[in-house]
């Protein structure tokens, strides 16, 4: 998606071989027109994948989500990582590693949110080692729901995550697909 590379290239910054910051429009401050056509996007590769709902992960996830969710006409519901006082009645939850952070947490999103035989797109705002993914996908089984796809906007391609993903089945679109960070310069696959 040219518009979000074009972004990325005025505004993203290297912080390291492994980590781009882009609180310029999506981690922090948010571009909400780039958002939208981010949903746009979304909902044009999914189309015709009979999506009844979008599940993401708080916090970032939640804007190109809730847009995708948007465009397709579906709920959005995204997995919490803090126990919500709100939060009663059964959960399904996951232990996600972040090889970012080093630290294991649990996620999790209430039953009632998610039905039997419901076909889910899974959106995140970004796709390293794909162990949020991974999570919300147990998350979505544990339901008897289907994940229909994986949409993400900026996948960094040199690490495992898509690989690991594709190997298992599912169908990863990404917006923006990095090859290297390497030398502080952001470099795309194509
Ligand atoms: P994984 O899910 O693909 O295995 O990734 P990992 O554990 O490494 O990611 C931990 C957090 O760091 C996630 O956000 C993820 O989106 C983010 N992240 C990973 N790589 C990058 C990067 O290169 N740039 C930026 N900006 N973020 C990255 P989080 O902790 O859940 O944060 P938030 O969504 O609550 O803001
Ligand atoms: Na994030
Ligand atoms: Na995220």
């Amino acid at each position: 998606m040219e518009q979000l590379k074009q972004q990325i290239r005025e505004h993203g910054i290297v912080l390291s071989a492994q980590v781009l910051k882009v609180d310029a429009f999506l981690n922090h401050q948010i571009d909400p027109a780039l958002m939208q056509r981010i949903g746009a996007e979304f909902a044009r590769r999914f189309a015709g994948q009979d999506i009844d709902k979008v599940v993401t992960i708080e916090v970032s996830g939640i804007a190109p989500a809730l847009m995708t969710a948007l465009a397709l006409g579906v709920p959005l519901v995204f997995a919490r990582k803090q126990q919500s006082l709100t939060l009663t009645g059964p959960l399904l939850t996951a232990r996600v590693y972040s090889f970012t952070k080093q630290v294991e947490s649990t996620i999790g999103i209430a039953a009632s949110h998610l039905a039997a035989g419901e076909r889910v797109l899974i959106v995140d705002d970004f796709l390293a080692h794909g162990q949020a993914a991974q999570g919300l996908i147990s998350i979505v089984r544990q339901a008897g729901a289907e994940v229909a796809g994986i949409g993400i906007v900026i996948e960094k391609s040199f690490q495992p995550g898509r690989a690991e993903l594709e190997q298992l089945g599912y169908r990863v679109e990404s917006l923006a697909r990095i090859a290297s960070l390497e030398g502080g310069e952001v470099r795309f696959v194509d």
